[in-house]
């Protein structure tokens, strides 16, 4: 019996050094189906930082270390700005419950449709309004703590609106199946597969479940990840306060980029230095816009969900592969780009908007939050993230009429790399001038 084997290794061994061509494509061509290019993105990041490393040690010699990480840390630690900033957000929490006991009153008829959509409106209107009069009127609050604040809020307007839309929905199947409406209908957001049933939602465990969930759209019975891998949190925890698990530590590189972006935003501030000055800008603000994207949508994301055994990760998709302004924006947030297809971009369809009129609605409000989260925090209102994001629909035009496949995805790209420091270099401009009075 061991000969045989000996004998049939012996053949094998003979067909495989016989025959070493497989009919096989490239790595690099598409047909192939290889997908792993983590290697390629590394060698970008690389080339990026040694392409301009020339300007960083230029920088260094001329102008002498600019950011101390230790005296950054030492006054935070020494200045509690964010005790204005925590009050109000825990403030916040009364906007939360008004929201939930509207929904009670609602859900057993005490009060009728109309004065509940009174009483959410109001609540959400002040949700807006009573952080940003706070920010304005109390002098000792900082930007980043109004920043902080604000950030919060907006992402509680957007929260409850969508629980008081997704509840309102709830209402409506209870009432068509209490007519007798199709049961294909009225199934689709109660009973399938669902442990809790429409008003048994309505307590302060699902409440605050939502809030602290990673997602801005309410739905009954959030799907769950079976268990927290112990691992995985502690690997995206590490990634949130150091650095990723590739020996890259994207605290350090922002330090770094930020040591490399000073000097050029003192420059700026002379005049007819701005355009020269926003070149050299460019790169290191979208590495550290770069660096944000990895830090927030992959590791704090994930890692609030794995905490909350929140199932959904799709925090994100392939944005990078974007051929076309409205396929960024739809795929680089995905909570957001959620929230506003399912609460005012279909709504709107549904009641028989033209889709570049719906499109054009849903940059207008999100210009208006992107102008609210900057300039109220920097007390300064002078609508460029605003103009920023309204330019977004010409330019979606025009790279969809005039540009596909690869020249499309250099377009995107430009406007990443080259329209974002310009919003963000006239703002730092406009606040230098108030704040120290001269542009030289
Ligand atoms: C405006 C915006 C919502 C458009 O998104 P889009 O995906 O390009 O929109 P589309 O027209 O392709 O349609 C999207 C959905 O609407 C549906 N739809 C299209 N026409 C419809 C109609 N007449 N009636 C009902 N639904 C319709 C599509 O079927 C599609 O549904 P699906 O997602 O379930 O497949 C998106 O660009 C966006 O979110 N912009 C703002 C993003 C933003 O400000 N982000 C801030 C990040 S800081």
């Amino acid at each position: 019996g061991s000969a045989i084997l000996k004998f049939s290794g012996q053949c094998l061994d003979c067909v495989f050094f016989c025959r070493c061509h497989n009919l096989q494509e490239s790595l690099l061509s598409s047909a192939s189906g290889y997908s792993n290019y983590r290697g390629i993105l590394n060698w970008c990041v690389v080339m990026l930082v040694l392409s301009n490393a020339r300007l960083f040690l230029e920088n260094i010699i001329k102008y002498g270390i600019l950011v101390d990480p230790i005296q950054v840390v030492s006054l935070f630690l020494k200045d509690p700005y964010s005790w204005p900033a925590a009050c109000l957000i825990i403030v916040s929490n009364v906007f939360i419950l008004a929201a939930l006991y509207t929904e009670r009153r609602l859900a057993v008829g005490t009060i009728s449709e109309t004065t509940g959509m009174i009483l959410h409106l109001f609540n959400l209107t002040s949700l807006l309004i009573f952080p940003s009069a706070s920010i304005l009127t109390v002098t000792s609050i900082t930007p980043v703590g109004g920043v902080l604040s604000l950030g919060t809020y907006t992402v509680l307007f957007l929260k409850l609106y969508s629980y008081m839309d997704s509840n309102k929905w709830c209402r409506e199947i209870r009432h068509a199946k209490a007519k007798r409406m199709t049961r294909s209908y009225s199934c689709k957001y109660i009973t399938i597969n669902t442990n809790v049933s429409y008003p048994g939602n309505l307590t302060h465990r699902d409440m605050y479940y939502f809030i602290f969930a990673p997602t801005l759209c309410y739905q009954l019975n959030f799907p769950r990840s079976p268990r927290i891998r112990k691992r995985f949190l502690i690997r995206r925890l590490f990634e949130m306060v150091r650095g990723n698990d590739q020996k890259h530590c994207p605290k350090i590189l922002v330090v770094c980029v930020f040591q490399w972006m000073v000097p050029s935003v003192q420059n700026s501030m002379k005049p007819f230095q701005v355009c020269i000055n926003t070149e050299t800008l460019t790169v290191p603000n979208h590495l550290i816009w770069l660096i944000f994207f990895y830090w927030f949508f992959h590791s704090s994301l994930n890692f609030v969900a794995e905490l909350l055994q929140f199932g959904d990760r799709e925090f994100y998709r392939d944005w990078w592969n974007s051929e076309t302004v409205t396929y960024f924006w739809a795929n680089w947030n995905i909570p957001v780009h959620k929230w506003c297809l399912r609460h005012f971009y279909k709504p709107m369809l549904r009641k028989g908007v033209n889709k570049f009129l719906a499109q054009t609605a849903v940059f207008l409000a999100s210009a208006f939050f992107h102008e609210y989260l900057v300039s109220v925090p920097l007390k300064m209102f002078r609508l460029w993230a605003f103009m920023g994001m309204m330019a977004q629909v010409p330019l979606a035009w025009f790279v969809s009429r005039f540009l596909n496949g690869n020249y499309g995805n250099a377009a995107v790209w430009m406007s990443l790399i080259i329209g974002q420091p310009i919003a963000v270099l006239m703002y730092v401009h406009d606040y230098y001038v108030i704040h120290y009075g001269s542009t030289t």
